[in-house]
């Protein structure tokens, strides 16, 4: 027999939690009320010496680097094969990237993931410590950038092909099918097996109140087997750290392929802008690619990127403040369709930790099957070709205004929020048919609450 005092126990319980969610723990400097397009770039109350430090991280995440040898050693380095020039350039105000470039080029905010998808040398070490197999002849990314004679790697045509639908009202939308074509290869054509992986630069939205998170608070989430049966799985991505030599779990990027901020910095570094450190060592080039081995190397340290930046930069970019939730009039509504729906089993709403209190990424940091129609071909450490880590979308409603443009998803393809919707598929079907069967004005209160958080 239960004992009688448990029900009201539980009860007391419940309470507790939905008080704490929903509401941000305002009370210290983690968060602004800038809705600017310079709200994600403010830096919260330091210590002194730290805030020396994230100033550093800021100069060198913001300003660009030129190739070596030059005369400033400080920011000399970059390539020989690159992608962009500095980390703003890619992260423009610390916002998202933007998908199409010029001319119908893919932007280079758009990275090119490159690997083979044969599966034969799953045991090396290469696979245990990058992920994947990078392609032998380009390596893990398409450089769109070479310094002096460096040739760059190739370009990426995008256009997009509308497909057309219906909400259960008989409203009709538009979803935008991306087509990649890759040209203008310089070092011959790609492996018969290579897979190419287009991911968007991520806003560099709370990354240290990720970082805060008990990693035994994300595991809770966990259920690979779907034992509760309601469709949703939710598996962890154990990755490689250089820094600590150790499997961790993964937080960062669309496939939570990097354990720490810290390892993404380093990791961007190396492969976006070809600035080798302690964590990624030696140039970006393959064994194929002589004149990118031949290059000039920067005269300062035996690295471009010494540690201490790495760190100052990791610093910086933890130590940003959190965009401040906006309510405005049918805020509660929109949230309350959001629980309805059941977008929180896999957005969840809030975690609390000791230095942040309780605040609200709506995520649960997991990996989950989207489907068919979303997967990249790619896959990272435990993370499958159509899954992704559900996605933090804290300050998702002020993107375009930091970024210029709007483009969610893992390949920027959803030009709106309520695209990003229609794309879920796969774990998520269930929530996307619902969103679907919404009635509009429960629609337009669910996308108001979203620009709101
Ligand atoms: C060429 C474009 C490009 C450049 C340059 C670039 N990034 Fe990124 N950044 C990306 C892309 C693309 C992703 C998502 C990667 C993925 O999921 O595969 C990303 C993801 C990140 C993330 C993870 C964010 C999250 O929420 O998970 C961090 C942190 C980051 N970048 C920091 C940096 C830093 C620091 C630099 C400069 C050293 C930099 N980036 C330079 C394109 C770029
Ligand atoms: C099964 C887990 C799951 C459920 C349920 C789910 N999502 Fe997602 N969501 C994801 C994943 C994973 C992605 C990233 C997919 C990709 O990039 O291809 C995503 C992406 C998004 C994005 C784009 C974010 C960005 O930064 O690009 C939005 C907006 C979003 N979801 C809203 C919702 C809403 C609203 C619901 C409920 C109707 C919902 N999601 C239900 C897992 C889920």
């Amino acid at each position: 027999m239960k004992p009688l005092f448990f029900p009201s126990l539980a009860l007391v319980l419940l309470s507790a939690c939905s008080s704490q969610k929903g509401t941000q723990n305002t009370t210290r400097d983690f968060y602004t009320k800038d809705v600017s397009k310079n709200v994600f770039t403010h830096i919260q109350k330091l210590s002194r010496e730290e805030e020396d430090i994230a100033l550093l991280g800021k100069s060198f995440f913001s300003k660009p680097w030129v190739e070596a040898p030059a005369a400033t050693t400080a920011r000399d380095g970059l390539g020989p094969l690159f992608s962009a020039n500095s980390c703003k350039h890619c992260h423009p105000n610390n916002g998202a990237g933007i998908a199409l470039g010029e001319k119908g080029d893919a932007h280079r905010s758009l990275v090119m993931r490159l690997s083979l998808f044969s599966k034969k040398n799953i045991n090396n070490d290469l696979v245990l410590k990058n992920g994947f197999i990078p392609e032998p002849n380009y390596g893990s990314q398409l450089s769109f950038n070479g310094t002096g004679d460096v040739k760059y790697e190739g370009s990426v045509a995008l256009s997009y092909m509308k497909v057309s639908g219906k909400f259960a009202d008989e409203e009709p939308y538009v979803l935008h099918s991306p087509n990649y074509k890759v040209k203008n290869l310089q070092y011959g054509s790609l492996h018969e097996d290579a897979n190419v992986a287009p991911h968007i630069a991520l806003a560099l939205v709370g990354l240290g109140a990720i970082d805060s998170i008990d990693a035994r608070d994300i595991l809770a989430y966990e259920d690979v087997n779907d034992r509760d049966g309601d469709g949703i799985s939710g598996k962890a991505n154990w990755v490689y750290n250089p820094e600590t030599n150790k499997t961790e779990l993964g937080r960062y990027t669309w496939k939570a392929a990097a354990a720490t901020v810290k390892q993404q910095v380093a990791n961007a570094a190396h492969n976006d802008m070809g600035l080798s450190n302690p964590l990624y060592e030696g140039d970006n080039c393959t064994e194929f690619q002589s004149e990118c081995l031949k290059a000039p190397k920067s005269r300062g340290d035996v690295f471009d990127l010494p540690m201490k930046r790495v760190d100052a930069i990791a610093l910086y970019l933890k130590s940003l403040k959190i965009p401040l939730q906006r309510e405005s009039e049918n805020f509660a509504q929109g949230r309350e369709v959001f629980h309805e729906l059941g977008c929180v089993k896999c957005h969840v709403e809030s975690y609390k930790s000791e230095k942040y209190g309780v605040f609200n990424p709506y995520s649960d940091f997991l990996l989950h099957d989207m489907g068919e129609s979303l997967s990249d071909g790619h896959t990272m450490f435990q993370a499958q070709e159509s899954e992704f880590r559900t996605p933090p979308l804290w300050g998702m409603g002020l993107y375009k205004r930091v970024s210029g443009e709007l483009n969610l998803l893992h390949d920027g393809r959803a030009k709106s929020i309520s695209e990003a919707i229609l794309w879920h598929g796969g774990e998520a079907e269930a929530q996307k048919v619902a969103y679907i069967e919404l009635p509009k004005r429960k629609r337009e209160t669910l996308i108001e609450f979203l620009k709101g958080i």
